[in-house]
């Protein structure tokens, strides 16, 4: 999608030049050079309707045709601006050339002499993430309206030819988070687990470090995947176990593994979901669509690791044949569970998932990521999502990443004293510990089958899925953690 050139050249062959400003005290200032635009685009300066606002816009129109038009683009304050700044700020670009129809445009790179706290790399990431983001639309179910056009052409003025690399690397990025937001916001009744086993199976093809192992409900009968089976009794589609590595660095010991919940619906089972919460429930495989996308851009980027997804994948819905709750099923590792509450389910499929990956997969550090508590969202909001982690180590460096990608964690605590309300009379352990810290309990629950291996769980239950767009977030799915993880992965290969 992207090119480059260098400078603003004179002549201007795309539908709108997007100009960036600084706010200063007095009036807006241009952020770049502007060359012979410089006189054309003052009049809204001048006339104090712009004042270069973080994502404020106005439209310039530099001469008696209707293009090229120029949009200026405010970034706020100048020693205010961060990379999290330009991706919101390009962001409010793009939605512009969605209302208008816009394909092709020319975006200059704010001068990074003027910015403390932005390198140039780090100038492009913002510019290129703010549009990449933003320029997706899930409409593959929507037949009446218009489609919305989306971004074809963008030529990045300023940049220089060796920064292509970087930019094809962040496309991948995007392409990668793309797959997430359609796995999560396809249908429940299209996205079953034989379809995610499918997607899996198919990346074999498409990356010949990829590697994709399923195992059928027989297969998972036979391996003793207990709880996975426990939750995917009541449907019509049978569960799947996937298993999906990038071997990235064939002589290496380390082997990350990312497991993700895959519960395509949860109705609850029978302690069934009341109207009002069932309604987004197909995002409950969120987890497992960042496991795999995440998986699939490590091998798209090629980088010189192993890293594997893990996905237990079931339908928790209501049936004859539904697990009950009072009900006891033994966990792969053997742990016996007493169901307290059948909407409990992830933990179940994760605890078999975790239990099976640390035993078989020789993981040197295990990250789940789970739509898992109603808790957390109560706790954080649609904008963070919880960290937990048995590893200060594994912790920081999620931590790390999780700034530098502004997908915000907040690390919670693994409270030990909370592990009693976990207790069972008739079983090993009970799957829920009642609704005072109800996501930790659900962590304290996971941790229980991770053994001593370097741990952490990332609780996405408020940030996968939205009911109104946030920036560069769209609305339904957003596929939340992918970027993490892939930020994640890249510093880890260096350390
Ligand atoms: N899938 C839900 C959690 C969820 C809630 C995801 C809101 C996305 C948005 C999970 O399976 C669930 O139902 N958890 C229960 C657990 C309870 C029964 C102990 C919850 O959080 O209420
Ligand atoms: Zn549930
Ligand atoms: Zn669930």
């Amino acid at each position: 999608m992207f090119t480059i050139l260098p400078k603003l050249a004179s002549r201007h062959d795309a539908e709108l030049i997007v100009l960036p400003f600084w706010m200063k005290p007095k009036k807006a200032e241009a952020a770049a050079s502007l060359g012979t635009l410089k006189d054309a685009v003052m009049s809204p300066i001048a006339a104090k309707d712009f004042k270069g606002e973080k994502g404020e816009k106005a439209v310039v129109y530099l001469s008696k045709e209707k293009e090229p038009r120029a949009l200026l683009l405010g970034l706020g304050k100048q020693e205010k601006v961060c990379v999290e700044t330009l991706r919101r700020s390009y962001s409010e670009a793009v939605k512009f050339c969605q209302e208008k129809g816009i394909e092709k445009i020319n975006v200059v790179l704010p001068d990074i002499t003027e910015m403390r706290k932005v390198s140039a790399r780090e100038t492009i990431e913002g510019v290129c993430e703010g549009i990449l983001l933003t320029n997706y639309k899930w409409e593959q179910l929507v037949t009446l309206d218009e489609e919305t056009v989306l971004l074809k052409e963008v030529t990045l003025i300023g940049a220089l030819e060796k920064d292509l690399a970087f930019v094809k690397r962040l496309e991948s990025i995007a392409e990668g988070v793309y797959l997430s937001r359609d796995l999560t916001n396809g249908n429940a009744d299209d996205v079953t687990p034989q379809y995610l086993a499918s997607v899996a199976k198919k990346m074999e093809q498409e990356f010949p470090s990829i590697h994709t192992t399923i195992f059928d409900k027989k297969r998972i009968e036979k391996e003793k995947l207990g709880l996975l089976l426990a939750v995917g009794r009541g449907s019509d589609h049978d569960p799947a176990f996937i298993i999906m590595s990038h071997k990235g660095a064939p002589r290496s010991k380390e082997h990350i593994v990312i497991v993700g919940k895959g519960v395509t619906f949860d109705t609850g089972g029978l302690n069934l979901k009341p109207t009002g919460s069932m309604e987004t429930m197909r995002d409950d495989m969120s987890g497992s669509s960042v496991a795999l996308s995440t998986v699939t851009t490590a091998a798209a980027l090629g980088l010189p690791l192993n890293v594997t997804a893990v996905v237990p994948s079931a339908e928790n819905c209501i049936d004859g044949k539904s697990f009950k709750p009072g009900d006891v099923y033994r966990c792969y590792n053997g742990t016996t569970v007493e169901i307290g509450n059948t909407d409990a389910e992830g933990r179940l499929l994760l605890a078999d998932a975790l239990a099976y990956a640390a035993k078989n997969l020789k993981p040197t550090c295990m990250i789940d990521v789970a739509t898992l508590t109603g808790s957390i969202v109560v706790a954080l909001g649609d904008d963070i999502a919880g960290l937990f982690c048995n590893q200060d180590k594994l912790a920081n460096e999620l931590l790390h990443a999780s700034k530098r990608v502004a997908e915000t964690l907040w690390r919670m605590p693994l409270h030990e004293a909370y592990d009693s309300k976990l207790k069972s009379d008739i079983a090993d352990i009970k799957n829920i510990g009642g609704r005072p810290a109800g996501s930790i309990t659900a962590a304290l629950f996971l941790q229980r089958f991770v053994g001593d291996i370097p741990w952490a769980h990332l609780d996405i239950a408020g940030t996968a899925f939205l009911s109104k767009e946030n920036g560069y977030w769209p609305k339904n799915g957003v596929g939340f953690g992918v970027r993490l993880l892939i930020d994640f992965l890249s510093h880890k290969k260096n350390s």
